[in-house]
């Protein structure tokens, strides 16, 4: 079954486009009521991850009330912020069923579903503290040029940091050390090659993923352990394993990557 076309479905049910919410409670209402259509199904009446057809996902849609998340611009342990949050309601999940909202809800709808959401969990009532950011918008604004030299530089980071004893040496995943969420689910480290990032295939959002770690997942958080220049490095490194964008493809295109920057 062609899970975007669920989420397709979802929203010929959904709300009026025009609905639009100004206080903070209206927005809560109309948040729940753009969720019991677009998103219950999948994420459940409680927003426990039991919707009427999770049983059939795999990976298994979020349990909100835990709190967890994965992609965030926070560190590891931290709830996410409201804009971390709209970026996976907006784009969805890439290469699982979580269908990217941003065409099928009108952006108030969208604001609404995410404060929605974080009532489902007493972990969002004390908001996030500034010192909890540990991936700022101004470190993601300029990124340094994609070279031969920065490619070979981050294959000698990955190496150093071991990310093969998960990712494998040829960053297809290594299958003698099989991974257990910590819900203990089976789960596979990803595989760089096939180039579609659950976070966003965009330096950017590849930068975040292991700057941040991916809560409730063996991935851990380097936010520690590795320099500005090593990120980038490891960022550009990782992109050219996949084989559909290579790092030499961007560097041969550069307004396609200026505009793929800037988005
Ligand atoms: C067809 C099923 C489906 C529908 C409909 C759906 N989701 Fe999801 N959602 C998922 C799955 C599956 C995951 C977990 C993916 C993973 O762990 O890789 C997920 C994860 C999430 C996450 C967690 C991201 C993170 O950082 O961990 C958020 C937030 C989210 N969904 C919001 C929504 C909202 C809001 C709606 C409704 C507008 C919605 N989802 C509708 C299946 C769905
Ligand atoms: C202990 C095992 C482990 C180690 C070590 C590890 N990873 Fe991961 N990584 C994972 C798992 C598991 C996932 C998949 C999480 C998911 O699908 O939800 C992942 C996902 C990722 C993603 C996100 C991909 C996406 O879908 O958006 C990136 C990027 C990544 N890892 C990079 C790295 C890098 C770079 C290193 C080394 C610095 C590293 N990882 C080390 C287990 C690991």
């Amino acid at each position: 079954m062609c899970l975007r076309a669920v989420g397709f479905a979802l929203f010929l049910l959904a709300v009026p486009p025009d609905a639009e919410a100004t206080g903070d409670e209206d927005l809560v209402v109309l948040g729940e009521r753009v969720y019991r259509k677009a998103c219950e199904p999948c994420h459940g009446r409680q927003g426990d991850g039991t919707g009427s057809i999770a049983r059939w996902l795999d990976p298994l849609p979020r349990d909100f009330t835990l709190g967890t998340f994965k992609f965030r611009s926070t560190m590891s342990g931290s709830v996410p912020t409201d804009e971390d949050l709209r970026r996976t309601v907006d784009r969805g999940i890439p290469g699982n069923s979580m269908p990217s909202w941003q065409h099928l809800l009108a952006v108030g709808e969208r604001d609404a579903v995410v404060a929605y959401i974080k009532t489902f969990s007493d972990w969002f009532e004390d908001g996030v503290y500034p010192e909890d950011i540990v991936v700022t918008d101004a470190q993601l604004a300029t990124p340094p040029p994609p070279t031969e030299e920065m490619l070979a530089a981050g294959r000698e980071v990955y190496a150093r940091m071991e990310c093969a004893k998960c990712h494998g040496e040829d960053g297809r995943g290594n299958p003698d050390n099989p991974l257990e969420d910590d819900y203990g689910r089976r789960i596979v480290a990803f595989d760089f090659t096939t180039g579609v990032y659950k976070a966003g295939s965009d330096p950017p959002d590849v930068y975040r993923s292991f700057a941040t770690g991916l809560d409730s997942t063996p991935m851990p958080s380097y936010a520690d352990s590795l320099d500005e220049t090593e990120r980038w490095q490891l960022v550009y490194y990782c992109l050219s394993l996949s084989r559909r964008t290579t790092v030499r493809d961007w560097l041969l295109h550069p307004p396609l990557w200026n505009h793929r920057m800037q988005r």
